[in-house]
């Protein structure tokens, strides 16, 4: 390890989430309503939840979808709540959306949160129009519209500036099943209409990348997009076994884990080609690529607690440690991730019952890893062994570093094997170690995961066992373990 020769900054926004109208994601997840005497909230909003995710230094928030932005109008959800319209959630089990949580409920969250908020357009049924006056109600200053009455009508006077801008979501599925040429010449009105002539606000415009390897998309955009015109293009991978039978969240078996491994390790290669295709005509990595959804998908729980509910086990823990290890590696192009979703929908963070919350092992992994939000990375080679099942291996441990502004060396670090421990030795050059703090995730099975029982099962521990000598770092870690290790000279 170099540690003196690192200059790329893993930007905070990796560290990012994702909030969808689907399920239990807002209602009842994250907005129980002003009026609800049972769970403690703040404007509606449940305060467990906004301690959690304070704790958890949540950088930005997507909203409001996914699919379900494609057709979402924001008008319908402003202004007194008996003035709302009442839709039906056409992505989402077709149940009647009462739009309580609209706009400004969303923004003001984001700013309690100390959130970036980033906005998903509604390229589908939407309107440029509609696209240009949100961007108005939003940002612009009081008084220069009848929109910026309207929000100061609502109870906001200010803008929430919000700089982040996704143009359409999933454009070639549920955002239009649109041909890539017809996608651009789209995103070209609204990426114009949305800002000034030269984009004097400074919008973070997003345009919608694949969500399979179609590199000739990201080419396409590239190459047809106008350079002053984009700022960064998503991209989405799920960790899904086969989308027809994707197999229990809590209940799987030694080879169904290997294969959700294998998914998740896909994520290096969608984005080092992806990167290559940007590299050619954008060598100065203007153009960010950001992963606005990932994680595992499994059965919905058959609980039925809510739609896309799963648990939350160990294995996900793998996927979030592995995953952010390569987002944060690819830090010179990977410039903001959200994580799907940020509660009660697939690989959540938080899940809720009722008044009860618990954080989960993914949860757990996020936090020990906030350490790396806008720290310097530190390239980091690591030797491993593979875990193997059958005739199948990948590299057991996955690894990444960063140097904090304190000048501390932050290593986190996978071993996805489950059944062997493995031994590290880390080089860390010229660092001269004083002191060695770690933290733990680990589970006796990669199933273990916390219930409303039993809250604590998974959750860190202090590690102890990192010693260091003549410039290595040595430890063994347990199988499937996620550790971090703060180092100081
Ligand atoms: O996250 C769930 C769904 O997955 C999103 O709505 C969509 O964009 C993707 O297909």
């Amino acid at each position: 390890m170099h540690v003196d020769s690192a200059k790329t900054t893993i930007s905070k926004h990796i560290y990012g989430h994702f909030a969808e109208h689907l399920g239990r994601c807002i209602y009842d997840g994250i907005y129980v309503g002003r009026d609800n005497a049972k769970i403690p909230n703040t404007s509606g909003v449940r305060n467990d939840v906004i301690k959690a995710l304070k704790d958890l230094q949540i950088p930005n928030l997507r909203w409001p979808g996914g699919c379900f932005a494609d057709t979402y109008h924001w008008k319908d959800a402003i202004g007194p709540f008996n003035e709302r319209k009442h839709i039906e959630n056409l992505s989402w089990g077709n149940v009647r959306e009462d739009n309580s949580f609209g706009t400004n409920e969303f923004l003001d969250l984001c700013e309690l949160l100390g959130a970036e908020p980033y906005l998903a357009l509604n390229m589908n049924s939407g309107t440029i129009q509609e696209a240009m006056e949100w961007v108005q109600y939003a940002n612009h200053a009081n008084g220069t519209s009848y929109l910026t009455d309207m929000r100061a009508r609502n109870g906001r006077a200010n803008p929430w500036k919000v700089k982040y801008w996704g143009i359409g979501n999933e454009s070639w599925d549920c955002g239009g099943n649109m041909s890539v040429d017809h996608y651009i010449n789209l995103y070209k009105q609204y990426a114009t209409a949305i800002t000034s002539y030269s984009n004097t606000e400074k919008l973070f415009r997003i345009a919608v990348g694949p969500g399979t390897p179609d590199y000739a998309w990201t080419e396409t955009l590239m190459r047809d997009i106008p350079a002053k015109r984009l700022e960064g293009i998503s991209i989405h991978h799920y960790s899904v076994i086969n989308w027809s039978a994707k197999g229990s969240s809590f209940q799987f078996s030694d080879e169904e884990y290997f294969k959700t491994m294998q998914q998740a390790f896909r994520m290096e290669d969608f984005i080092t080609r992806n990167s290559e295709v940007m590299d050619k005509y954008d060598p100065a990595k203007r153009v960010a690529l950001i992963v606005d959804e990932w994680g595992g998908w499994y059965e919905e729980d058959p609980s039925g607690k809510g739609q896309l509910y799963q648990q939350n086990t160990i294995r996900d823990a793998m996927i979030a440690g592995l995953t952010l290890n390569i987002f944060n590696n690819h830090a010179d192009r990977v410039k903001m991730a959200n994580l799907a979703q940020i509660v009660n929908v697939l690989q959540a963070v938080i899940l809720t019952k009722e008044e009860k919350l618990i954080l989960t092992p993914t949860y757990h992994v996020m936090e020990m890893y906030k350490v790396h939000q806008d720290a310097l990375l530190v390239p980091v080679t690591v030797q491993t062994n593979n875990f193997v099942v059958g005739n199948n291996q990948l590299p057991a441990i996955s690894a990444s570093a960063s140097k904090d502004t304190a000048g501390k060396l932050n290593i986190s670090l996978t071993n996805i094997d489950n059944k062997k421990s493995q031994s590290i030795e880390l080089s860390v050059g010229s660092f001269k170690v004083k002191q060695i703090k770690g933290r733990i995730l680990t589970s006796s099975t990669v199933q273990d995961h916390n219930t409303f029982e039993n809250s604590n099962k998974v959750s860190p521990q202090e590690f102890k066992k990192a010693s260091f000598a003549k410039g290595t770092v040595s430890l063994t870690m347990p199988p499937n373990s996620v550790v971090v290790l703060e180092l100081s000279e």
